[in-house]
């Protein structure tokens, strides 16, 4: 196991960590995903945590604000993503320390829960399950078993059947 710390984001980690979102995906759209939700009123900084191994940024999670729709009301929600690690520091637990370390501050700042888009079977292993569980459903069309959601207290989802919402900053 190699030593990692999870530390919140400070700006001037921002030029490494857009490295470490270069590195890991195909295309820049993370990357620039993340400028633009830093730059929103949708940003928690608080949980944009990075990855620190010997003192280089190898890996990096952001979860912010978004919406579950119902017939009557709006619940609020955060959605992961992305969370990147460098190719090279890959499969070293540190995406699963990057998740934890965010799920687990979430709950501390009094979020109920969590939404993703992602591969069905990593995002299990950490609790999350589809979101048709609660009956919420995805603004778009993707398989039912990659739109996940975790409670983050009990019942953080129950009775919030919907559909969510990204805010406009979210599409290409
Ligand atoms: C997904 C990601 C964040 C996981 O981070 P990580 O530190 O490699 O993951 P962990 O070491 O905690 O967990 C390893 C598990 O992740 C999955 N995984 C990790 N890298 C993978 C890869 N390149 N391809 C497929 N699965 C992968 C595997 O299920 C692996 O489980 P295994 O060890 O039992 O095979 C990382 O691989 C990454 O940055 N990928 C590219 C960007 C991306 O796809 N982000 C997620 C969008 S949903």
């Amino acid at each position: 196991m190699i030593s990692i710390n999870i530390r919140e984001e400070k700006a001037s980690d921002y030029e490494a960590v857009k490295k470490v979102l270069l590195d890991a995906f195909e295309t820049s759209e993370e990357a620039e995903l993340v400028e633009r939700i830093r730059s929103s009123k949708f940003y928690v900084p608080e949980l944009s945590l990075v990855a620190v191994h010997k003192k280089k940024i190898v890996g990096h999670i952001l979860f912010s604000e978004i919406e579950i729709q119902s017939n009557k009301t709006t619940y609020k929600t955060l959605a992961l993503a992305p969370v990147s690690v460098a190719q090279k520091f890959q499969r070293n637990g540190i995406g699963a320390k990057l998740i934890m370390s965010g799920l687990e501050k979430a709950t501390d700042l009094g979020f109920d829960s969590v939404i993703l888009l992602g591969h069905a079977d990593y995002y299990p292993r950490f609790g999350f399950e589809p979101t048709s569980t609660w009956e919420i459903s995805p603004p778009f069309d993707v398989p039912v078993e990659n739109f996940m959601g975790i409670e983050l207290v009990p019942k953080g989802l129950h009775k919030k059947s919907g559909t969510v919402k990204y805010p406009t900053i979210w599409q290409l």
